[in-house]
């Protein structure tokens, strides 16, 4: 095993689910969604050396809630590779966080997607577009649509993507929570509030696809819809105020992102996203409150580090 360069560092976005439709739990125990997943320029920065042991050491301002083990979707990239791929071996990695943990925004997903293209890079494994996309699908049903970035429908678990046309740039402002949701305690809450319920399958989102082409914030605002938000408030039942106070403020719509408990408000330009802000802010109703972009691209190399 050798690897080319001393070093490669990765950026991968954010997600927000502009629309999540959510069917029947199927026996493999996912759910089939129909969604439009959308990369915001909130970004996790991970860094990979080769090293002649496994090390991660995550900073940033939710670096102690991120585990560092086997658990850590990234490192379970990396050794994986490492298994798998004879050039491949241990790596000191790094991690710069600032997408919220547990927040329904693909923290994890972005970190994993990240590790894939700078594994690749530093070892020089030559790996196919497809050998990504099947690597990330492996890792979890968010990692896919990070490599990929921009606006794209999700179908089957989330992991079967298609690009969605988009005109212009939309303007986020996301309120945190300390406490994260667990994905699956949100998917199982939503089967708990449906059973007697006939969940339909979802269908694909004509009416968001039609806003995003439009370009108009407002009729994107109106397009808004996420299946699992009933199951996140009732989990977390607060969320609901910190809802009605972003829209109080002025945001032009507000949904829960993914299984939440972070809320993502759609602003009508980055200064209304200010005053947002400063609203969120005052009201007390979240522990933090940041404005991001999208689309925004998917994981890319940021450096190819040429000095130890
Ligand atoms: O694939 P990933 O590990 O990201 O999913 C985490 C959990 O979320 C799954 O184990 C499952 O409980 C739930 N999930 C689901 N249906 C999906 C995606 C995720 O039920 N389409």
């Amino acid at each position: 095993m050798a690897a080319k360069q001393p070093g490669v560092t990765v950026r991968a976005p954010a997600k927000v689910n502009l629309c999540l439709g959510v069917g029947p739990v199927q026996g493999d125990g996912y759910h089939p969604l129909a969604t439009v997943f959308h990369a915001v320029d909130l970004t996790d920065t991970v860094t990979v050396r080769p090293s002649k042991r496994w090390e991660c050491t995550v900073t940033g301002p939710y670096a102690d809630r991120v585990p560092t083990g086997g658990s850590n979707l990234a490192m379970r990239v990396a050794q994986r590779l490492a298994d798998e791929c004879f050039e491949a071996g241990p790596v000191s990695m790094t991690i710069d966080k600032s997408i919220p943990v547990a927040g329904g925004m693909a923290g994890g997903s972005a970190d994993a997607a990240a590790a894939i293209i700078a594994i690749d890079q530093l070892f020089d494994l030559q790996l196919t577009k497809l050998d990504h996309q099947e690597l990330a699908t492996d890792i979890g049903a968010d990692v896919p649509f990070i490599l990929a970035g921009g606006t794209a429908l999700g179908t089957g678990r989330g992991d079967q993507l298609a690009p969605v046309l988009t005109t212009g740039r939309y303007e986020w402002v996301f309120a945190l929570q300390d406490d994260g949701l667990s994905t699956p305690a949100v998917y199982a809450e939503f089967d708990r509030l449906n059973k007697g319920r006939k969940v339909p399958l979802p269908q694909a989102p004509e009416e968001m696809i039609a806003a995003l082409r439009s370009g108009d914030p407002r009729e994107l605002a109106g397009a808004l819809s996420n299946d699992l938000q009933e199951a996140a408030i009732s989990l977390m039942p607060k969320l609901q105020k910190t809802i009605d106070t972003g829209l109080a403020e002025g945001a032009l719509g507000a949904i829960v992102s993914g299984s939440g408990p972070t809320v993502a408000f759609l602003c009508a330009d980055r200064a209304a996203a200010l005053d947002l802000m400063v609203g969120l802010t005052a009201s007390g109703v979240a522990d933090d409150v940041v404005s991001a972009g999208g689309p925004h691209p998917g994981a890319r190399v940021v450096s190819n580090i040429r000095t130890v």
